[in-house]
């Protein structure tokens, strides 16, 4: 397998456009996505595969939607029987649906409002981008790390976190890696489906509470 992907983007992802999240999603941009029904089905598509590498053994297992947006990968959980969480940093996402049983929580995802040891895993599509895409700014180094320590701290001993993510090039995707082990004592690695078909590829990060896994 050629693990130099080739990671030629050739149109600015929005995350480069915007920098802000919030001033990305917005208005029609937020309508559209919150609404689309493709959307949908490939963000379920994406949490069915997340859900397979997370392995859950546990049948009513709470589970953290970091970056839930409108709630597409939290409501296929809560529809399989899990207990949800979903947080998300613009509240308008999370009052789009009649969500009430996922239990919205307007938050931060790198500073979780959470006790430690609550959740047995955490979930996170499509959002990581949006807080780490810059080797060299400081800022988004010290929210991921705090992204890291805190995911590390509510979740429970043994509990799985799996983020599906769009870094830029195989150079952020690794630091991405590093940065998080270095601050914490998870254990991970990368899963990565159509490493070699650019549209298709899909990067799973698979982090372990538990080093002896
Ligand atoms: C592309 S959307 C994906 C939404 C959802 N996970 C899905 O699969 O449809 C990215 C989401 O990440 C959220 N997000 C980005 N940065 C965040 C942060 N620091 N804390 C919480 N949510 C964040 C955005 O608000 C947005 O809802």
């Amino acid at each position: 397998m050629n693990t130099e992907y080739n990671f030629n983007v050739k149109k600015k992802r929005p995350e480069e456009e915007y920098g802000k999240v919030s001033d990305y999603f917005r208005g029609d941009i937020l309508n559209q996505y919150a609404t689309s029904k493709n959307m949908m089905k490939i963000q379920e598509k994406i949490t069915i595969r997340a859900l397979e590498l997370l392995d859950i053994k546990k049948k009513d297992a709470l589970i953290l939607d970091a970056g839930s947006g409108p709630g597409f990968a939290a409501t296929y959980l809560k529809e399989i029987g899990y207990r949800i969480v979903a947080l998300d940093i613009i509240p308008e996402f999370l009052y789009y649906y009649e969500i009430k049983e996922l239990n919205p929580i307007t938050a931060d995802m790198c500073f979780p409002p959470f006790k430690p040891n609550t959740f047995d895993a955490i979930i996170s599509i499509s959002a990581l981008q949006w807080i780490f895409r810059d080797l060299k700014d400081k800022m988004m180094y010290s929210m991921l790390k705090n992204l890291s320590i805190s995911f590390y701290k509510i979740l429970k001993p043994n509990g799985r976190v799996v983020i599906q993510f769009y870094p830029k090039n195989k150079e952020i995707m690794d630091n991405t890696g590093k940065i998080i082990v270095k601050h914490t004592d998870f254990s991970g690695n990368f899963i990565i489906d159509n490493p070699n078909r650019q549209k298709k590829r899909k990067i799973f990060l698979l982090l372990n509470k538990n080093r002896n896994f």
